[in-house]
């Protein structure tokens, strides 16, 4: 028996790194899942290969949050967990950061959390039951200079997170934020470890199958009395 039989999931950004692992922990762990991303043939792929459905989805746009949420619930009739994974990086401080690239991370990493939670959100209170995890940054607990915006958002992910899980507590729906460090997924490629912020007392990236199996954990009932939570997954960065 799977830690998450019959759980119905979305997971954005599962077209790759982190979202994909997820994708493929979730699937073994006997969940019905829903990979969504802007990139089609990478995401149509991963799907393929796990056994799990594939929709083209910028999380950025209300009325595909609509399409993707209705899909979901005319197919599987319910949705037992969101992870909004999707996410972008920008390399640029405060004073190099335009406007068109500000605006454009904002409506990824945050407005995009936002959105997803929303369109969710009167699903699970009628099933009265939900699962929602928000995947933020170590950049949440510092600033985030040579990343600016990014550190921003991440930084309103992790509050989003607390004041959604006040609100949806009382329908039995948990949100909690993921905090990973540097972790080995496209996202990261080419930036050496020495550059992030002083090393990782674990000297290592962590993989993608690492993130996927805290959130695996969150997304299933061992995890059951955290909501509002913070998990770092940094290899000692913070500490
Ligand atoms: N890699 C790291 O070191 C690291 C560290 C901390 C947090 N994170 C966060 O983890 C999450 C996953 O990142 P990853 O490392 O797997 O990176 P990644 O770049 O491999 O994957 C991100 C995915 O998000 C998708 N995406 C981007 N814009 C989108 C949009 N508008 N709509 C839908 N999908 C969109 C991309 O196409 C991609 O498939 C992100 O939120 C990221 O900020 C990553």
């Amino acid at each position: 028996m799977g830690a998450l039989d019959g759980r119905v999931a979305i997971i954005t950004g599962g077209a790759r790194g982190q979202g994909a692992a997820e994708g493929r922990r979730f699937r073994a762990e006997g969940a019905v899942v829903y990979l969504t991303d802007v990139l089609v043939a990478e995401g149509a792929a991963v799907a393929a290969e796990i056994g799990a459905t594939f929709l083209e989805h910028d999380v950025t746009d209300v009325d595909q949050w609509k399409v993707v949420v209705e899909h979901v619930l005319a197919e599987a009739g319910r949705i037992d967990i969101l992870v909004n994974n999707a996410g972008v990086l920008h390399w640029a401080t405060m004073t190099e950061t335009t406007l068109d690239a500000w605006n454009r991370v904002v409506a990824i990493n945050q407005t995009g959390v936002f959105l997803g939670m929303q369109a969710v959100a009167p699903a699970m209170k009628a099933q009265q039951s939900g699962n929602i995890i928000n995947i933020s940054s170590v950049a949440a607990y510092s600033g985030s200079g040579p990343c600016f915006a990014y550190g921003a958002t991440k930084w309103a992910v992790r509050g989003m997170t607390k004041g959604a899980a006040q609100e949806l507590g009382p329908f039995g729906i948990r949100v909690n934020s993921v905090h990973p460090g540097v972790i080995d997924t496209p996202m990261m490629a080419g930036t050496p470890l020495e550059q992030m912020g002083g090393g990782v007392p674990l000297r290592r990236y962590a993989s993608a199958d690492e993130v996927a199996g805290l959130v695996c954990w969150l997304a299933s009932d061992e995890s059951a009395y955290a909501t509002g939570a913070e998990f770092v997954l940094d290899g000692g960065m913070t500490a």
